[in-house]
């Protein structure tokens, strides 16, 4: 189970986000703001982000439990990548959802600009207008040239055939087949710009295309030619855009990503203003927006492209699937994901001890290895002398501790690091410890007896049940033990019958019912491939050759 936090959610993000979660037993939170330091859960094990949300690196780093950024959009240049990969955190993103929807708004944007809808509509409401005023063009036998012909770019392509119009295509890893298919010429970014009536983008922001639309390159673009951008903001430099629209050579421009894009909200840029100090790439931003509006031949709209209903089902359902995935350590769409898989947990009980030999229950009384159980010790550590542990942990008793070691030295793992916790110990007998249990068994009878070491919650008189065991030894294993297991460390247990059976009893998932039938025999070791939740997703059972003491 994950603590999912959901951020930017809007009521239909929470509609169909909690239908898709709700058949699992993840915990989630919607929060409808951006992803901020006071809006955060120390307890988030997966945060779920939209475009508008930058997570920072002091954000992650206020998550300790954080380990999936799960981005509701295709870009993710809004997360602290660096950040994100040292933290050993998965990142993924949703690759396609709306090519179609962006290709189709790509042509909104152009068809209001080349027939002049927002004057035409304005005229109406004035009920006077001039005809030759609200004059468009036609786009069939235009030159349409795209830049980036990727998922979106394609379907501008075929829309652009489709309205009979020659199309050119400037991308730097250009693939011919679909070119040829398309019937789309590929041109370099200067031909292109020479050429075309209309510049659509629809290549990502790569740092290196910073400002492509630039100057120099709307200087060699047509005169009266079109640009559209529902790319990223940063591939246009808005002030030598400003420049091309007043002087003409650019007749109009459809924008529905645009720099400075997040001030187009009164809020934001109140905050803004409200700042002490305003950074003067903000100021600049700022009155750039306010000129580009008073332009009537500049659409702007608000990264609006990818907003359809079936688009955003399509990004919620990628999304609920790449959550659910990961948590069974799958990572479908992963961006970014650290090289860590979860190491092997291997779970060893200890070998026979003195009491044991003598059929007596130790508890958490301090007993050592009998000569068998140290000889056990060495078989056990021979039987995983396949996997290299970084890290080991025991009961308090002093039997797992000599078994851990008898097990290291064997196979001459001397170094390991290790831990021994009160969390791991025996169960308590109470009254019984001491006592042989065969003659307990002939006091209490079969019946009880059988209860008494089998049950998951049979009282024993000043001592613990199975129940009372697993409550002590599964948080210490989720809490403890799994962060190991998930920074790719290899991890030995060694413990006892009934704390190994507790935890099996929660890495298997098994009943409280079906305990009483998992027994943890002497010279067996359990080897686990676990998921995110610490639960398994594979076992392998070793064996080694051992007579069972008295027990
Ligand atoms: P894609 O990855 O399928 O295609 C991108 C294409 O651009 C590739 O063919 C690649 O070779 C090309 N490319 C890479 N660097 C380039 C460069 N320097 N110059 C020209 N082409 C270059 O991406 P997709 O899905 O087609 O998305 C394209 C853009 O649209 C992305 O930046 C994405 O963020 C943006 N987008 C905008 C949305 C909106 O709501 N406005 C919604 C979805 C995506």
């Amino acid at each position: 189970m994950a603590y999912i936090s959901i951020y930017d959610a809007t009521p239909l993000d929470e509609h169909q986000l909690t239908a898709l979660l709700q058949p699992t037993d993840h915990y989630w939170t919607y929060c409808r703001d951006q992803i901020a330091l006071d809006n955060l859960h120390p307890e988030s094990e997966i945060i779920s982000v939209f475009i508008g949300s930058t997570v920072t690196r002091e954000i992650i780093e206020r998550l300790p439990r954080l380990r999936l950024i799960a981005c509701r959009s295709t870009g993710y240049n809004n997360i602290d990548m660096a950040a994100a990969r040292e933290h050993g955190i998965t990142v993924v993103n949703v690759p396609s959802y709306g090519e179609r929807t962006v290709a189709e708004y790509t042509f909104a944007l152009l068809l209001s600009l080349t027939r002049k809808l927002q004057a035409t509509t304005q005229a109406v409401q004035a009920a006077t207008y001039d005809q030759a005023a609200i004059m468009g063009t036609d786009l069939a036998g235009k030159t349409m040239g795209i830049i980036g012909m990727g998922r979106i770019g394609r379907h501008v392509a075929g829309i652009a055939r489709a309205f009979g119009m020659e199309v050119l295509v400037y991308d730097p890893y250009p693939d011919e087949t679909a070119a040829r298919e398309l019937s789309v010429e590929l041109v370099s970014l200067d031909e292109l710009a020479g050429r075309s009536d209309i510049i659509s983008l629809h290549s990502p922001y790569t740092g290196d295309n910073h400002h492509l639309i630039n100057d120099a390159f709307l200087s060699k673009a047509k005169s009266g030619a079109i640009l559209i951008n529902t790319a990223r903001d940063e591939l246009v430099d808005t002030r030598a855009l400003i420049d091309a629209l007043r002087t003409g050579r650019l007749a109009g421009a459809g924008l529905d990503v645009l720099e400075g894009e997040q001030l187009l909200k009164l809020d934001k840029e109140l905050q803004v203003l409200n700042k002490d100090t305003l950074s003067g790439k903000t100021s600049a931003q700022s009155l750039q927006l306010d000129v580009l509006k008073r332009f009537a031949n500049v659409i702007i709209t608000p990264h609006n492209a990818f907003n359809t209903i079936e688009a955003l089902e399509r990004i919620n359902r990628t999304t609920a699937d790449n959550m659910i995935r990961f948590w069974y350590g799958e990572t479908p769409n992963a961006v970014s994901a650290p090289d860590t898989r979860p190491g092997k947990l291997v779970i060893a009980r200890h070998g026979e001890s003195e009491w044991n030999a003598e059929g007596r229950w130790s508890g958490t009384r301090d007993v050592h290895l009998s000569e068998k159980g140290f000889h056990e010790a060495a078989l056990l550590g021979q039987a995983v002398s396949d996997i290299q542990f970084d890290i080991a942990f025991t009961s308090q008793q002093i039997r797992t501790f000599e078994t851990m070691s008898g097990m290291l030295d064997s196979i001459q793992q001397f170094d390991v690091p290790y831990r021994r916790d009160t969390a791991l110990n025996e169960r308590d007998y109470g009254e019984y410890t001491g006592l042989n249990k065969w003659q307990v068994k002939e006091k209490l009878g079969e019946d009880v007896f059988r209860h008494l070491r089998r049950d998951w919650d049979y009282p024993v008189p000043g001592g613990e049940s199975l129940r009372m065991v697993y409550e002590r030894a599964v948080p210490f294993y989720r809490q403890v033990i799994l962060p190991e297991l998930l920074s790719g460390k290899n991890v030995l247990v060694v413990s006892h019958g009934n704390a190994i059976r507790a935890l099996v009893k929660y890495i298997e998932d098994i009943s409280d019912e079906g305990i009483g039938g998992i027994e943890m025999l002497f010279g067996s070791i359990l080897i686990y491939d676990v998921d995110h939740d610490g639960r398994m997703q594979h076992k392998r059972v070793a064996h080694i050759r051992t007579t069972p003491p008295n027990a």
